[in-house]
């Protein structure tokens, strides 16, 4: 396999512009290139390219990265293939694939061997060890029905931290170096080794020949997060690897479906309850590279997806999987259903309150997905109005556009026909004029939901914006990046912003665990390696309005911007909010009133504060010593 390290002089060897200049005409404006996008089609240039974070993104279709990503995308690579691809261009050789196979199997090996060990410690912590902790666990497993032959079963473990798996495995012979390949403990400040998981509860994570390759920890109770994932290693990529493939695949092949659920202790409640057919996806949504492995067993697949709101969510994001199905072939053949239970149950719950039957029964009852979107597409429309539902018949067409010309989509079309009180061939005309939806990123990244909401109910492809707030907040990340040494300075200040997102906030910690004296690319590639879709936040940003300012002036300028607009926002959320309440009680009775009156005078006092706040953020900004 290949080394971080070569990775890291691939990636410098290859510099971005350059690159992508090879096929894009670029002109420079000011500190960027432009051009038209290579990812859709566009008559004006939307398309940056960055070469001092190395970075492209496109304001119109929303594709970003970096130069491994740029080749992925163009090329149809994976990452390792991306690599290698870019060392040939610049006549890099790496240093692990000399030797070819034979050592780097060895290397695997090795780190499962580290992770069945690991496996085998937590789970003799959870089985036999007395301890106050031990209890607890075992306590909290039997409530939730988890504990004795199910603990068994699944080699539930208990993980005890202090560093007891960290000397069980130097014991055992093991290099540092492996353990934190393996990702079960990592080097702390003062260079010692940690336990990566301590006090939580063990799901180990097998590979389809059942060997362990990572694992998942839930805390004992409530706290946060609730479970932490093994990150990404040489044996485990989350958008790949699926919990329990290794005892459901079998199943899956008899039953001739695969049931895939949003957890661990889902899982394990299917399987208990007989549906032993059943996998689920481990910290992120369902991406294509789960449905090519399950389409190894099965051609049919059911998402059983909870009645929550977060169920929900998951169930309009599996949506995506319509556009990337029809834009790919093999496993596209696949047949896609969706299942939610009743009653914001989740599958444990719903199997203890109605039993076995009731869930056979709404497996019995899914739709295929592309029915379920539809439908949910329909829902939002009101559709005894003869406007809106000529506009809920386009919304419903353009998701179909996607699988324009095929067997499938003329199904569709009939049933939209049936529903409108259309003839078959006016439906079909509208099918054969629509666009499809440009296909969005966020199949594999969950928490970016919020963003591809807008764009969902729109025919043509319209520029993705960014708001003024997020651009800020990325400048600022880019900076502190590109010069440790301005964020050693105002560490403190750093630490206080109140990010817009939580994957800004999470790239902010990551950077505050840096070294001052770390090389920016080295950062960018640790940054990358941890989550891929960083590249792609970070490619985003970069306004004019802050060309040209010195780095030692800028950190404390962006620092006050942002809070300067997160105050303005504020102060116009409470006034809109105060107008309102007032407006709604004009004529009201005296009761009514009394409470208004109160909430009147809570909303005047919280934007007094505001301003308060505001005035002495600028006082001070003039002043000059902010944040410096
Ligand atoms: P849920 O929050 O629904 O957890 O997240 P759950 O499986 O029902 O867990 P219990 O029943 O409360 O113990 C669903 C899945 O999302 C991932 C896990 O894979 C989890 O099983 N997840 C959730 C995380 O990776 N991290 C989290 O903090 C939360
Ligand atoms: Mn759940």
């Amino acid at each position: 396999m290949i080394t971080d390290d070569d990775i890291k002089r691939v990636r410098d060897a290859n510099d971005i512009v350059e690159l992508i200049g090879e096929r894009v005409v670029l002109k420079q404006r000011g500190r960027e290139f432009w051009g038209n996008c290579p990812f859709h089609n566009e008559k004006t240039p939307s398309f940056k390219v960055d070469p001092a974070s190395q970075f492209y993104h496109c304001f119109g279709c929303g594709e970003g990265g970096d130069v491994f990503k740029y080749v992925m995308k163009t090329e149809g690579l994976n990452f390792l293939d991306a690599v290698r691809s870019l060392a040939q261009r610049k006549s890099i050789e790496l240093k692990d694939e000399q030797g070819g196979g034979a050592g780097s199997g060895g290397k695997r090996a090795r780190l499962i061997a580290v992770c069945d060990e690991t496996n085998a410690f937590y789970h003799q912590q959870l089985m036999r060890v007395k301890s106050s902790e031990t209890d607890a666990a075992r306590q909290y497993l039997g409530k939730r029905g988890l504990g004795g032959s199910v603990a068994r079963d699944w080699k539930l473990g208990f993980a005890p931290g202090r560093g007891m798996l960290v000397r069980h495995l130097q014991e055992k012979g093991f290099t540092d170096e492996e353990l934190v390949q393996a990702n079960v403990a990592f080097s702390a400040d003062n260079g010692q080794l940690r336990d990566r998981f301590y006090n939580r509860i063990m799901f180990p994570i097998y590979d389809l020949q059942g060997r362990t390759i990572a694992f998942g920890g839930r805390v004992i109770g409530s706290g946060e997060p609730k479970y932490l994932n093994s990150s990404d290693t040489r044996l485990f990529h989350k958008r790949e690897n699926m919990f329990a493939i290794d005892k459901a695949k079998a199943p899956i092949t008899t039953a001739g479906a695969a049931l895939v659920v949003e957890g661990y202790t889902d899982v394990i409640a299917m399987h208990q309850g007989g549906f032993t057919n059943t996998v689920a996806t481990l910290g992120t949504a369902l991406t294509p590279e789960h449905l090519k492995l399950l389409s190894r067993f099965t051609k049919k697949v059911v998402l059983l997806f909870d009645g929550d709101e977060a169920g929900m969510r998951a169930a309009d994001r599996a949506t995506d999987l319509i556009n990337i199905a029809a834009a790919s072939d093999g496993w596209s053949k696949l047949d896609l259903f969706v299942a939610v239970l009743p009653n914001k149950l989740d599958p444990a719950e719903y199997i203890e309150a109605e039993g076995k039957e009731s869930m056979q029964s709404t497996l019995d009852s899914a739709v295929s997905l592309i029915r379920f979107a539809l439908d949910r597409r329909l829902a939002k429309w009101d559709l005894d109005q003869v406007e809106q539902r000529n506009r809920a018949l386009n919304d419903a067409v353009t998701l179909l556009a996607p699988l324009k010309g095929t067997l499938l989509a003329s199904d569709y079309v009939n049933y939209l026909a049936d529903l409108f009180g259309k003839n078959y061939e006016e439906v079909a005309m509208m099918l054969e004029r629509a666009k499809p939806q440009p296909v969005q990123r966020a199949v594999s990244s969950a928490s970016t939901s919020q963003d591809t909401n807008g764009a969902a109910t729109q025919a043509t492809s319209r520029p993705v914006k960014q708001s003024k707030a997020k651009a800020m907040e990325i400048e600022l990340l880019l900076l502190f990046i590109e010069h440790p040494e301005v964020r050693e300075r105002v560490a403190s200040a750093f630490k206080r912003i109140k990010w817009s997102s939580a994957e800004h906030e999470s790239i902010a910690k990551m950077l505050l665990g840096f070294n001052s004296g770390d090389v920016s690319s080295d950062m960018l590639a640790k940054l990358t390696a941890q989550n891929p879709d960083i590249s792609s936040i970070l490619s985003g940003a970069r306004l004019a309005s802050y060309d040209g300012v010195p780095p030692n002036r800028l950190a404390g300028k962006l620092m006050f911007d942002i809070r300067e607009d997160q105050l303005k926002t504020e102060i116009s959320d409470a006034t809109i909010q105060l107008r309102r309440v007032r407006s709604e009680n004009v004529g009201k009775t005296a009761q009514t009133s009394d409470q208004a009156a109160d909430k009147i005078d809570d909303l005047f006092r919280r934007i007094s504060e505001l301003q308060q706040e505001l005035a002495e953020l600028r006082r001070k900004y003039n002043s000059d010593n902010l944040f410096s």
